[in-house]
């Protein structure tokens, strides 16, 4: 028996039996409802993290929990040996809004890419035989922590350890066109990208980028996966990004809103590719449960119907140019960044004392890429909520400006 009063704490239960993988806030959240949480102690917050884009309705929220109540009552789970209805019906909602014919389901963002690379793999093997193997990749990018999708980021600080990484990977810079015609030769037989970079600092494409990466990836006959893990989902204020831009991939993949915190990833392509994954191609015991797809279903259907896109991409502009009246007056805000509710402040220094301040203040944020205050609030947070963002983070550039 181990009598330190402390020994039950859940930070030194985190410290005894949890391996160190995160770099934890020392903050035990027990409940959560809206864009608020609460600590054990009873302290709130408001959440500008959302669980990292994941609770797009925010916390306990009714719809999630009344749907989640009502089929946990029904079925749970069966395995993909037999049909169920939930997940056939999501399947279609996903494809009916968006330019994909079919859907695999799977439980995380990392594993719906590592079905994306494995299914454009497996097309581009039967089309055009095995020495077309190389997939391109973004500098900067973030697709996942398994080994294949490790292997596609396009960041050497978290490949560190774990070589020999998964072969078939070239990277070129985001948003350079001149670059990727260089790189784009006879052994690539895709392009994987993120539309916007989340992990990578919140950078969006120029215009014309996603456009012009289309184009050169028809004329050389390679496929366009796009990663909308992050940015998919309404977050953008479109229900994907790439409709901002105008440009079809032929494979997507999704995970984080789609389940609002329930663990789901979707992998979506085109009739033609998807026939290239018949019966025993791919599987996952959990992909598309009942319980996840009842409640992905009516998240997605509540994000088309309830008006929340055009929230997003009103209460977004708002926030946005909200951030950019800030960095008029506070010279360490090099940029704002983003679309919708993903938006980004550059820092002239590291972003890390800055979310330590807003935690003191009763609000969580969160920082990208060393130096940029990256903002994922619920999609259904309004101007309230902003002001109080926007009035904290004046505060303490304020205090950085007095104290320098
Ligand atoms: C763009 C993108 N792709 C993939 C992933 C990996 O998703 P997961 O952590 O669910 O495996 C993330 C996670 O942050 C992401 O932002």
């Amino acid at each position: 028996m181990n009598n330190d009063p402390q020994s039950s704490s859940t930070i030194s239960l985190a410290d005894r039996y949890m391996f160190q993988t995160y770099g934890r806030f020392p903050v035990t959240l027990v409940r959560g409802e809206g864009c608020r949480v609460w600590d054990e102690e009873g302290r709130e917050y408001l959440d500008f993290v959302g669980g990292i884009a994941v609770c797009a309705l925010g916390h306990s929220s009714p719809l999630v929990t009344r749907v989640l109540k009502e089929q946990s009552e029904k079925l749970v789970h069966v395995s993909n040996l037999y049909y169920t209805k939930p997940q056939m019906e999501l399947a279609r909602l996903l494809v009916e809004n968006s330019f994909a014919d079919r859907v695999f389901f799977c439980n995380s963002g990392a594993e719906a890419n590592e079905a994306a690379i494995k299914l454009a793999r497996r097309y581009s093997n039967e089309k055009f035989g095995q020495d077309r193997n190389v997939i391109i990749s973004m500098d900067n990018s973030f697709h996942g922590r398994t080994m294949a999708t490790l292997s596609a980021t396009g960041q050497t600080k978290i490949k560190i350890g774990y070589d020999p990484l998964l072969g078939g990977f070239r990277f070129v810079p985001f948003n350079d066109i001149n670059a990727l015609e260089k790189a784009l030769d006879d052994s690539v037989f895709a392009v994987m990208l993120e539309p916007i970079q989340g992990e990578g600092g919140v950078v969006c494409p120029g215009p014309s980028y996603l456009k012009e990466v289309r184009d050169m990836c028809k004329k050389r006959d390679a496929l366009i996966i796009f990663d909308e893990v992050q940015v998919g989902m309404g977050r953008t204020g479109r229900l994907f990004a790439y409709e901002h831009y105008g440009v079809m991939p032929d494979i997507m993949t999704l995970a984080k809103a789609l389940g609002n915190g329930l663990p789901v990833g979707a992998m979506l392509s085109t009739e033609e590719l998807a026939k290239a994954f018949g019966p025993g191609s791919h599987a996952t015991t959990f992909g598309g449960t009942p319980l996840v797809t009842a409640v992905s279903h009516a998240v997605l259907k509540n994000i088309l119907e309830d008006g929340q896109l055009e929230h997003c991409r009103e209460i977004g502009d708002y926030f946005k140019k909200g951030l950019e009246n800030l960095s008029r007056k506070h010279a360490l805000i090099k940029e704002v960044r983003g679309l919708g509710l993903i938006l980004g402040a550059e820092l002239d220094q590291p972003g890390g004392p800055i979310v330590d301040a807003c935690l003191e203040q009763g609000l969580l944020i969160n920082c990208a890429h060393e130096n940029v205050l990256r903002f994922l609030p619920p999609l259904i947070v309004g101007k309230k909520e902003i002001d109080f963002l926007l009035g904290t983070l004046d505060n303490i550039f304020e205090k950085i400006h007095v104290e320098n």
